[in-house]
């Protein structure tokens, strides 16, 4: 699949984004290596800690159907951003842990701005799970 077919995807799954509270639709899609996407859309709740990204909900949606870090090969983020959307700090740790250090992330808005990454470059000198043992 083009890079802009999955950005396309991830401003359509702006569509499923509940924001009454900040009214700002974000939109994902990961694009896994048999093809299949799945989409996630950020989940606001009026206890607003609990609010959900849409990157984070696209990397569970994919999880919750069988799939794994292994199976992903790119990830679309999308908003109504001047520059293109990037993703927050806790998104960018969840990324890190579940999505593969050569996959790519690719940042766009809704003027068609694009901005390819990698979680190397979103979060350096990330902690992780080798910090444990
Ligand atoms: N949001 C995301 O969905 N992804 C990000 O990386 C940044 C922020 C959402 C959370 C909240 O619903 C709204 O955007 C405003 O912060």
């Amino acid at each position: 699949m083009k890079d802009e077919e999955l950005m396309q995807q991830a401003v359509e799954a702006r569509q499923l984004s509940y924001s009454p509270y900040s009214n700002f639709k974000v939109g994902a899609a990961l694009l896994c290596k048999d093809g299949k996407v799945f989409l996630g859309a950020n989940v606001e709740n009026s206890a607003y800690p609990l609010c959900m990204c849409a990157e984070r909900n696209a990397l569970y949606n994919a999880m919750m159907n069988g799939y794994k870090r292994a199976d992903f090969v790119a990830l679309a983020i999308a908003a109504d951003t001047d520059a293109p959307c990037s993703p927050c700090g806790a998104c960018r740790q969840v990324i890190s842990e579940l999505f593969p250090r050569d996959g790519e992330i690719l940042l766009t808005n809704l003027k068609g701005d694009s901005y390819k990454t990698n979680i190397d470059e979103l979060l350096p000198l990330a902690f992780s799970g080798d910090d444990l043992k």
